[in-house]
């Protein structure tokens, strides 16, 4: 198979298995997964094996949870934004004194639509997860600002616009739009969906994050056995957080060796699990994973993965579009954008290398997971990568 072996850093959790705090009670997730599979156009996504690249692993089985189809959107983002704006619409038409338990059907239907289309959300976003937010704002009928950096092209800032959102673009990186939504937010009156948290903002993250375990819950439910070892690409760390949580819930002790994978400009995670506490690092964070790049590990997000993640890995651009490459070569083809192959990079790159092998206990019998979180979102640059 023709991958390239590329440098690559791997980081062994020192504080595995220490103690600490629930993130992601069940009670929610269990809302969560009744909500969204309530929704018109709710299906599991696909469970592919993938035998070739097991073989040139030399692992016993690799299954790829394909979410580029999920509700339409084209990642796995469909699950959280979409529900977190629905909750806050819920919550405040409640406080608001207009319906003290509006349901989502009533919500799409209009029932409320006054007193929703008074109410606008925002977030900051590097595609997919702005586009959940416009598309949950569209469905229930509130208004919606998107922030964006300068960096996100102009064909994800048109998928967002597609859904009625208002695109406002902010110079710098992504943790600076972060920052403008919450500035805007505070100065309007509006409401921030974000999927990262920090101190002082936990609660809709935090709904974001139960909707994501939707997916690692779909995934475990068509394997065939319980996986060794999950790969999963981080930005600010939610859905390796989400996947971490719902491995542990559904396999316990047998819980899988979870592996954080980021992009090398943009290793957040790695460095807080190097320092021992959250850590933003510096830099232009230009990787061509737009998904993937975040400087600050969300807060709930960390405190989930400093106990529960076996390793952090960081790897270089040119990994990720060999896996690209790889996929789309393939037969069937499978689409995979920049930012879901991360995981599958992670795992080619310490697969082929002995002391990688050795540190992640990678073995000719491992069954691995992995999470291609999304399709190809920016169809220009996924054909250009992968020509
Ligand atoms: C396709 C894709 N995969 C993975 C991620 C990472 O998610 P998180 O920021 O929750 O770590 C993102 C984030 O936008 C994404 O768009």
């Amino acid at each position: 198979m023709p991958i390239p072996r590329r440098s690559y850093r791997l980081l062994l959790n020192r504080h595995l298995g220490t103690p600490g705090v629930i993130v992601l009670p069940e009670g929610g997730f269990r809302r969560a997964r009744a909500e969204i599979a309530s929704w018109p156009g709710h299906a599991p996504t696909p469970l592919v094996e993938l035998p070739e690249v097991a073989q040139a692993a030399r692992v016993a089985a690799i299954h790829w949870k394909d979410e580029g189809g999920r509700f339409g959107l084209g990642s796995f983002k469909a699950l959280g934004g979409a529900y977190a704006v629905m909750k806050l619409l819920q919550a405040e038409l409640a406080r608001r004194g207009v319906a003290n338990a509006a349901t989502s059907a009533e919500l799409a239907e209009g029932k409320y639509k006054e007193a929703a289309q008074g109410i606008t959300v925002t977030c900051a976003t590097d595609g997919n997860h702005g586009r959940s937010v416009a598309w949950g704002a569209q469905r229930f009928g509130c208004r919606c600002v998107i922030f964006v950096h300068e960096g996100v092209s102009q064909g994800r800032r048109d998928a967002i616009a597609k859904y009625g959102a208002e695109i406002r673009v902010v110079p710098g990186t992504y943790d600076e739009a972060v920052r403008a939504a919450q500035k805007t937010a505070e100065a309007e009156g509006w409401f921030v969906v974000s999927d990262t948290s920090y101190a002082g903002y936990t609660e809709i993250p935090r709904d974001v994050m139960q909707g994501y375990r939707l997916m690692a819950e779909e995934a475990a439910e068509a394997l065939p056995r319980p996986p060794a070892h999950v790969f999963i690409q981080g930005g600010v760390g939610g859905v390796a957080a989400a996947v971490s949580v719902q491995m542990r819930a559904r396999y316990g002790a047998e819980a899988p060796k979870l592996v954080v994978v980021e992009p090398e400009k943009a290793a957040c995670l790695l460095a807080s699990a190097e320092a021992g506490r959250p850590m933003a690092i510096e830099g232009e964070l230009d990787t061509l994973m737009a998904g993937l790049a975040c400087g600050e590990p969300s807060l709930l997000a960390w405190q989930e993965l400093e106990r529960a993640a076996f390793a952090f890995m960081a790897v270089p651009d040119a990994a990720a579009v060999d896996c690209m490459r790889l996929l789309a070569k393939r037969t069937p083809r499978l689409e995979a954008g920049e930012s879901a192959v991360a995981g599958l990079a992670g795992l080619l790159l310490a697969a082929r290398d002995p002391f990688g092998r050795a540190a992640l206990g990678l073995e000719e019998g491992s069954r691995v997971l992995l999470f291609g979180t999304e399709g190809a979102t920016d169809p220009e640059l996924y054909a250009k990568l992968t020509a």
